[in-house]
């Protein structure tokens, strides 16, 4: 079994609907937190937990989050004539190979999504990230996610105590022998209801999947919501391979939720020296 995750699918077709209007226009992942979009977070700590090969999964009206990551040539071209850095531009520049884009042609659901990667992941272990979830640690949660999965293998997920009657918005864990930070998983169910949920350990949006999730993918089957869930995949994958869980040591914003993305504002601008003082005096007086 290789013990490398070199490539990272990024599943960035979804409709956004719960952030319309702005996401008519836009894409979820363009959408700004501070000064970056929301897929800049997801690729930085990708970058840093050492995936080489960054996967989006694109759909119609979507183009814009590949394009961001090209050199914008006239951009830099005029900046430099104006003696201004280039220093904002750093880390939206994808190196050559970095980048690799499909299309999902309709939004069948994530794990259709994960799916229309397989021929671009291959025959390897593969990293997932749902950049609306936007992770606030350090080390990065992937970075954790990988420190861990190199001692256990199989497939991980991130999970994180969820609200007992919020089960129904999550895929949630049967949790079996618990190690630290880090707990076995028996059984995965995709949302839910409180009263037959088999924990409150709910599913976030990093995994770390072994390649054979692709093959159980292959049928197409659907399940909640009449979609192609990744968790029914994943779960039938639980017995044949290890699989754990990983509480890891970060904040999650979910920014798939209005208020969850004005919360992520908040909370990380209050954190930078250069916007957070004056955010934070505005706070204090209304
Ligand atoms: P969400 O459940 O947040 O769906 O998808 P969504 O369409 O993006 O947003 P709402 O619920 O309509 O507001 C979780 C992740 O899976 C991707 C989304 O882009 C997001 O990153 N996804 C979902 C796909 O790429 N394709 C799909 O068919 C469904």
């Amino acid at each position: 079994m290789m013990h490398k995750v070199r490539k990272a699918v990024f599943p960035v077709a979804g409709l956004g609907t719960r952030l319309l209007p702005a996401t008519k226009a836009i894409p979820k992942e363009l959408l700004t937190v501070v000064d970056r979009p929301l897929i800049q977070y997801a690729v930085d700590e990708a970058r840093e937990a050492g995936i080489e090969q960054m996967i989006f999964v694109t759909g119609r009206g979507k183009s814009a989050l590949v394009d961001y990551f090209d050199v914008a040539f006239e951009l830099e071209t005029t900046i430099r004539e104006k003696g201004k850095s280039l220093e904002p531009l750093d880390s939206s520049r994808a190196g050559f190979g970095e980048l690799v884009s499909v299309r999902q042609q309709q939004p069948l659901g994530l794990g259709h999504a994960v799916w229309c990667a397989r021929e671009i992941v291959g025959d390897e272990p593969f990293a997932v990230l749902l950049p609306d979830d936007l992770m606030a640690g350090r080390p990065g949660a992937l970075r954790q996610m990988v420190d861990a999965w190199e001692s256990v293998g199989g497939n991980m997920l991130c999970t994180e105590e969820v609200p007992h009657e919020k089960t129904a918005s999550y895929g949630v864990i049967t949790p079996g022998r618990q190690e630290g930070d880090l707990t076995e998983v028996l059984g995965l169910v995709e949302k839910p209801a409180p009263e037959v949920a088999p924990s409150n350990l709910g599913v976030i949006g990093r995994y770390i999947l072994q390649p054979e999730v692709m093959r159980v993918l292959d049928a197409g089957e659907t399940g909640a919501g009449g979609e192609i869930q990744l968790t029914d995949a994943m779960a039938r994958l639980i017995g044949t391979q290890p699989f754990h869980a990983l509480k890891v040591d970060a904040v999650r914003h979910d920014c798939g939720d209005k208020a969850g993305y004005v919360i992520a504002n908040l909370a990380l601008a209050l954190e930078r020296d250069d916007v957070g003082p004056r955010i934070r005096e505005y706070l204090s007086r209304s």
